[in-house]
């Protein structure tokens, strides 16, 4: 199955997608997790995409497509993928449809924006494995401590509230539109995102069977 999961930054784009993997056996291209590996590794690609990232801004489409092409032409990918962060404007989803990739299937989580600042600011993530946690809602069995691998948990940059809000600001603009592109194609199933991971869960994994 190729799937796409759209959703306001923080909805549980990344929480549901991990939880579908494993259900479906196919990998979860996440462009956020590609560039940020790329930004620990200092390669010219990380370089540029930083001031973006770090500001809540997109990083350019021709950027975010390239890495798309190289990543799907891997062999892991041929019996289907979850795109998580991809595509986030319509000429990104041009893109994917001019590369004769057809998707099956667009769940879009979501939650309202007063949910999300308060989602996103309880997030920890680990800067060595990139696992994540919340504060509340996923607490690791060590406070501030990595259960995967021991490292010390940490808040992402852009997670801090002023950023959050920019971030919420492109969503809108930018990312929205997509629900009404892939609606018109017959592929788009939206999600209501709920208090509880597992309930959320429950919603997704459903609509990944209907
Ligand atoms: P990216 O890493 O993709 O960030 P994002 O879309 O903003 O998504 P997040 O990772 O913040 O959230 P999520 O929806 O995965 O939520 P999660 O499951 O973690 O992108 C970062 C940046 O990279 C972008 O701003 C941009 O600069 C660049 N970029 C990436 N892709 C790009 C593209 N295609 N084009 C251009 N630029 C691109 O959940 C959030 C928190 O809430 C977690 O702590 C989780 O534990 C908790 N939680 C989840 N579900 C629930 C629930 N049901 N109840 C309670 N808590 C929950």
């Amino acid at each position: 199955m190729k799937l796409i999961l759209l959703g306001a930054p923080g909805a549980g784009k990344g929480t549901q997608a991990e939880v579908i993997s494993q259900h479906l056996n196919i990998p979860t291209i996440s462009t956020g997790n590609i560039i940020r590996e790329a930004l620990k590794s200092g390669t010219e690609m990380g370089m540029k995409a930083k001031e973006y990232m770090d500001s809540g801004k997109l990083v350019p489409d021709d950027v975010v497509i390239g890495i798309i092409k190289d990543r799907l032409a891997q062999d892991d990918c041929s019996n289907g993928f979850i795109l998580d962060g991809f595509p986030r404007t319509i000429p990104q989803a041009e893109a994917l449809d001019r590369m004769g990739i057809v998707i099956d299937k667009v769940i879009d989580i979501e939650v309202a924006d007063e949910t999300i600042a308060r989602r996103v600011s309880g997030r920890r993530v680990c800067p060595a494995c990139g696992a994540s946690y919340h504060v509340d809602y996923k607490r690791p069995a060590v406070e501030g401590v990595c259960d995967k691998c021991g490292d010390t948990l940490v808040q992402r940059k852009d997670d801090h509230p002023d950023t959050v809000r920019e971030r919420l600001h492109v969503y809108h603009e930018q990312t929205e539109p997509l629900k009404s592109y892939y609606a018109a194609q017959g592929k788009l199933t939206i999600v209501e995102g709920q208090e509880e991971v597992a309930d959320t869960t429950r919603l997704t994994l459903a609509a990944v069977e209907a």
